[in-house]
């Protein structure tokens, strides 16, 4: 496999010639040997989401911009992280999708202590995979996210990919005022037992999407961010061939979307190539229509009138596979998780709403209150002391889980510290041998996924629409070692 990918990208090195050439060399990498220093603050700020003669929104902030800055950083390369709170209440940072050591994932309470205001918290860590990865808070999410703290950690490959260009969106929605101020009514009850705050502008690397100029004949690896609290995606690309190359980082066999359209619930990330096959000077729409009636336009890929860089494209490549350890499923270690609760949309059950759904509706949440449940129980919050875990999985074996989605929602259901293996839905082998940290399971849906539980610690587990994270759909698992399950 690594013999063919290196003869494919010596063609097409050659075919793409010196635009090509220069580049590929992966941009922010420090090449000093020894640890990759990093610093991030944390402060209110202010951005234009409605765009340049409209006002400004307040914003909580990475280093003064949303999205946070790009990290960039290298496969196999310790970095550290100085993280500063410059907000008036707690903080933490997670790594979503990065395997690594538990004491490092930003979970307030259970794995590490919240960061004060004022103070600042060192996280360390060798990223193993590369791929398209995320940060955000843990602590009062539905908030700090919802107010626009989330940036995006690129870990470049070891080789650079073959390809003309690396481009990323970061998408989003917000949910504004008229005058351009982030909405309040954080934790709306009505919302969070059903499909979650979802907003009314969307933004792409935090500005109004514009055209996205591109050239005939290049190849772009196209890297998709979902940073919503809870709107889901579906893209289509007009007049263009997406591959899909890697979910949540982790590269699959490069596919055709199913349909033509990508679907992108929160915290996805989907890494697409794309042959820009449109004439020079041509307009093509992006659009989104994810949800019935309320399809719009994102943007525009707007050719420029240059001469196509080339006519006839390469091979299309697959990207380089991460060290995962590969789940072992001739006598994996079972178990089963239920979500339940939430609005039924669907009357099934009389009076139209589910187990778990109970009082009060139409108001806010109270603290703790939960609407949602997985297996009969509903953390709530986004990460506090004595959480406990709801089971234990021996370290260093292979566990297969059986996600059933038993309400009229979707959820994409998302694993701390491990990427695992989507083997099959609703009965059917999922194709392309994908991975994810994060998989979108519509209302009724069972998966199951497997992966080796080789990294120690307490690992959340909840759906990554926020509200109904906060509302109970999360719990904890917990892999231990022989003879300290407790
Ligand atoms: Cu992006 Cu607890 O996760
Ligand atoms: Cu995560
Ligand atoms: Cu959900």
């Amino acid at each position: 496999m690594n013999s063919d990918f290196s003869i494919l990208r010596r063609r097409f090195l050659q075919a793409g010639a010196a635009f090509a050439a220069a580049s590929f060399l992966p941009t922010g990498i420090s090449r000093a040997a020894g640890v990759d220093e990093r610093r991030l603050t944390i402060a209110p700020g202010r951005a234009s989401l409605l765009g340049k003669d409209k006002p400004e929104s307040d914003v909580w902030t990475y280093d003064g911009v949303v999205p946070g800055p790009l990290l960039r950083v290298r496969q196999g390369q310790p970095v550290r992280i100085l993280v500063e709170n410059r907000l008036d209440e707690d903080t933490t940072v997670h790594w979503h999708g990065i395997r690594l050591p538990n004491d490092m994932d930003g979970v307030p309470g259970l794995t590490q202590p919240p960061i004060r205001p004022g103070e600042t918290f060192t996280y360390e860590f060798t990223p193993p995979d590369a791929g398209t990865f995320w940060y955000h808070p843990h602590a009062n999410s539905l908030e700090q996210l919802g107010r626009g703290l989330a940036g995006v950690l690129i870990v470049d490959e070891i080789d650079p990919v073959a390809v003309d260009r690396d481009l990323l969106w970061v998408l989003r929605d917000w949910r504004v005022t008229l005058e351009g101020q982030i909405a309040s009514g954080f934790g709306n009850m009505m919302e969070a037992g059903m499909s979650g705050r979802v907003g009314n502008i969307v933004t792409l690397n935090g500005a109004v999407p514009g055209d996205q100029p591109v050239r005939a004949g290049e190849r772009v690896r196209l890297r998709l961010v979902n940073v919503s609290l809870a709107r889901i995606m579906g893209l289509r690309f007009e007049g263009h061939d997406p591959l899909v190359v890697a979910i949540d980082g982790q590269p699959c066999e490069p596919h055709r979307p199913e349909d033509g359209r990508l679907l992108l619930g929160p915290a996805m990330r989907i890494d697409l190539m794309i042959d820009m096959t449109g004439v020079p000077g041509g307009r093509y729409r992006v659009t989104d229509d994810f949800y019935k009636g309320l399809e719009y336009e994102l943007l525009v890929l707007a050719y420029s009138d240059e001469a196509p860089l080339r006519t006839t494209f390469p091979e299309p490549i697959a990207l380089p596979l991460n060290p995962l350890p590969e789940p072992d499923l001739s006598a994996p270690d079972r178990h089963d998780l239920t979500l339940e609760g939430g609005m039924m949309s669907r009357m099934k059950e009389a009076g139209g709403m589910g187990r778990g759904m109970m009082q009060g509706m139409g108001g806010m949440m109270g603290m703790g209150q939960a609407l949602w449940s997985i297996n009969g129980t509903s953390m709530t919050g986004d990460g506090h002391a004595d959480m406990p875990p709801l089971m234990s999985l021996a370290r260093g074996k292979t566990h297969l889980i059986t996600m059933r989605n038993l309400t009229a929602w979707w959820h994409p259901m998302h694993l701390h510290g491990f990427s695992f293996r989507v083997l099959t839905r609703n009965g059917a082998e999922a194709p392309y041998s994908q991975w994810a940290d994060t998989v979108l399971m519509a209302p009724e849906d069972t998966v199951e996924v497997a992966f080796v539980a080789d990294n120690p610690g307490d690992w959340m587990l909840h759906c990554h629409v926020t509200d109904h994270q906060m509302a109970g759909l999360m719990t904890v698992l917990r892999v231990a070692n022989a003879g300290q399950e407790k």
